[in-house]
């Protein structure tokens, strides 16, 4: 049996979905902790693509429970509608459950967000307009609702009372916009908690059970290194933690109780929002691998920013998470590039450093200092074994892992399930 946490080793969208779906075929439990429906995770299974934004990509196997913990933040529209377009797919979520502890975003969050991101202008993090950052906010300053609250009407309207007064006020008398009813919200809201309330269920009890019990267990982070609100390119970020160790905290596990952490990373680079990135390329590369990977949001369709593969960065990402493995993805999509760089230091300010500065200011003076490696022009998308890769590619991988010190346990090939080389047996 084993404990195993996947996260993202860059700016999110390294397929974290993908390989979760992958993976979960040999795991009992697939548990999501930090991040709300910012995220946006594309599984392609059987010919269909499932995005999904809240529910865990284990959803699809039917035998799987599926499990979102109290480091979530939980928006009740998008998670009702997210689960209804599942069951209309024939897709069922009966085994799904959430955490009572887990925090609720709310229709001001939205609003907060969008006021923030205006008021910052030309500043603008570049959110994905979901609330995210001030749900997470209100939590912190304890002023937060938890799904415990939302599905006791009781308790809803007391809480509800207190906080929509002070955020109609704020809304009203600091930022010249309308208040909200709040009648109208807590009826809605307690319809919402009366239809969200089948798939509340103690999570900590019941990934401690299954550990326990010696089940596998799958922790899919969301977002990744470079968007985590301590370790990332603050402030450009996101306000959880999509580093490894928020899979503990986020569920209500003990760290001793991990035993593997996976980095994805694809074999580019992407980063969607604003904030610095040493290696992007605004060139005719940038324009082929938005091109061949298809590299549009998910969950907000803006074009991703593409760039080469950053040493410094999984170094970085292996570092903060204690990767013992990394998956890289989308190596397909460098098929046919004559040569391909990788980043593995900086120049700043006249100086070589070989490790991640500390902030925005300095990386955005960062300068990539590259290695140059000669591509492949084979279509590997049907390869299913690391000795059939062009020896160009298998060059590239074993240079992706040298530079960031990890060895590589997964390749993808491909968005499709089949599409993935597993090196190393994770369970
Ligand atoms: P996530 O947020 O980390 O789950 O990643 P996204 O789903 O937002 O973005 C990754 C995109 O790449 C999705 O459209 C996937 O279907 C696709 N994808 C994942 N792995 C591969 C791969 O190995 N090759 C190709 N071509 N596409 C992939
Ligand atoms: P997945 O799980 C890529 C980015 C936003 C913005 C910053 C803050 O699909 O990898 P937020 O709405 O979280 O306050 O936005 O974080 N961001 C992501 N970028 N993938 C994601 O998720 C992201 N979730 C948030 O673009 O720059
Ligand atoms: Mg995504």
């Amino acid at each position: 049996m084993a404990t195993v946490v996947l996260i993202g080793a860059q700016w999110g969208d390294e397929g974290k979905g993908k390989v979760t779906d992958y993976l979960a075929r040999n795991a009992d439990l697939v548990v999501r902790y930090q991040g709300g429906n910012n995220a946006g995770h594309t599984v392609v299974a059987d010919g269909r693509e499932y995005k999904l934004h809240l529910i865990p990509s284990g959803i699809l196997y039917s035998d799987k429970q599926c499990l979102i913990g109290n480091g979530v933040v939980l928006d009740p529209q998008v998670f009702l509608r997210e689960i209804n377009g599942l069951i209309e797919q024939g897709i069922s979520v009966e085994k799904l459950k959430i955490s009572p502890r887990t925090h609720v975003i709310m229709p001001y969050h939205l609003k907060m967000d969008a006021i923030d991101e205006e008021r910052r202008g030309t500043n603008k993090i570049g959110t994905t307009g979901r609330g995210i950052g001030p749900a997470y906010t209100d939590k912190a300053s304890r002023v937060g609702i938890r799904i415990a609250e939302l599905v006791d009407p009781e308790s809803l309207a007391e809480v509800l009372e207190n906080v929509l007064a002070e955020k109609n006020q704020l809304f009203t008398e600091y930022h010249d916009s309308t208040a909200f009813d709040y009648k109208e919200m807590l009826e809605t809201y307690i319809e919402y908690g009366q239809k969200l309330a089948p798939f509340v269920a103690d999570v900590s009890i019941l990934v401690n059970d299954a550990i326990k019990e010696g089940r596998n267990i799958l922790f899919e982070g969301a977002q990744g290194t470079l968007l985590d609100l301590d370790h990332g390119t603050y402030p450009y970020v996101t306000s959880s933690h999509p580093v490894a160790a928020a899979a503990c905290l986020g569920t209500g596990v003990g760290p001793s109780k991990i035993d593997k952490v996976i980095g994805i990373a694809k074999a580019y680079i992407t980063r969607v929002g604003e904030g610095p990135f040493p290696t992007e390329l605004n060139d005719e590369n940038g324009e082929y691998l938005r091109r061949e990977g298809f590299e549009f949001g998910t969950t907000t369709g803006r074009p991703r920013r593409c760039g080469w593969f950053d040493a410094v960065i999984s170094r970085y990402a292996a570092r903060i998470n204690g990767l013992d493995y990394l998956a890289v993805t989308k190596l397909d999509v460098l098929s046919g590039l004559e040569k391909i760089l990788i980043c593995n230091e900086y120049q700043l300010d006249g100086k070589v450093i070989t490790e991640f500065p500390t902030t925005i200011k300095e990386l955005s003076r960062c300068k990539p200092v590259y290695q140059e490696m000669p591509g492949w022009k084979e279509d590997i998308t049907k390869i299913r074994k690391l000795e059939d890769l062009p020896a160009n590619a298998r060059k590239y991988l074993e240079k992706i892992s040298e530079l960031s010190g990890v060895p590589v346990a997964i390749i993808g090939v491909g968005p499709g399930r089949d599409q993935t080389l597993m090196l190393k047996n994770l369970y």
